[in-house]
């Protein structure tokens, strides 16, 4: 059998993600890394998700909008999956393939917190769907947020109808990003979020630039 060619499907740009509960620090965050690498020259591309493309922004107003409390979760979590696929292969793979670095606010992770441990539909369930979604595409690096439930959500300033679920909810999604991150260190870069946004923001870039480094395209 042949075999493929070396790289040819393989993304040649770099992938960050933001992960974290609301008011965690996300697009803060993104919106700092973006203009720093992009004073420093680079292509970036600064999505979010649920989003990205006309498409997906659509499905983030029916996600996200607290006239539907109560959707199916199911049905919730088909459409954060469905809203991610088109985001991948109409944004993010096309960015990555002409070597674009990505900063995306929530990516995988977020869907497993929220739909797969605190909506309680599974974590197995989740993944799975989301890498048929995705064809399997991961960040190279996810960026958690660490905050305890309820400082996030006191910062927290765009309601939603996931924020308007009690205590508890939120309480699992925190605890369950920790462990995605505790199970795939070499993925993650974990920081406190109770730090100022300088401080935040100074760990993330030095990360990066060391990633950019290693990858030769520094
Ligand atoms: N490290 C920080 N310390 C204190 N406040 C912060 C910090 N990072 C962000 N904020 C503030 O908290 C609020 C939520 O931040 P945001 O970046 O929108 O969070 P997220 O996107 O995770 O929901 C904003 O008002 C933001 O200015
Ligand atoms: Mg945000």
């Amino acid at each position: 059998m042949p075999t493929k060619q070396q790289g040819a499907d393989v993304p040649r740009g770099v992938f960050v993600a933001f992960e974290g509960g609301d008011g965690a620090g996300k697009s803060t965050q993104a919106n700092t890394l973006a203009d720093e690498l992009t004073s420093a020259g680079f292509e970036v591309v600064r999505t979010r998700e649920p989003g990205g493309t006309p498409a997906a922004e659509a499905i983030r107003a029916v996600v996200l909008t607290p006239d539907y409390a109560g959707l199916d979760p199911r049905a919730e979590a088909l459409l954060f999956a469905a809203a991610r696929s088109e985001h991948v292969s109409r944004l993010i793979a096309p960015a990555l393939a002409r070597g674009a670095i990505v900063i995306c606010d929530r990516y995988v992770d977020s869907s497993i917190a929220y739909q797969g441990v605190a909506r309680g539909l599974g974590v197995d369930v989740v993944t799975e769907i989301n890498m048929w979604a995705t064809g399997g595409l991961l960040p190279d690096l996810t960026v958690l947020l660490d905050v305890d439930a309820n400082a996030g959500l006191e910062r927290a300033t765009d309601p939603n109808r996931l924020e308007d679920e009690p205590e508890s909810f939120h309480a699992a999604v925190v605890e369950a990003f920790r462990q995605l991150a505790a199970a795939q260190p070499d993925r993650y870069l974990v920081i406190s979020a109770a730090q100022s946004r300088t401080a935040i923001a100074d760990v993330v870039l030095e990360h990066v630039r060391g990633l950019l480094a290693a990858r030769s395209v520094l």
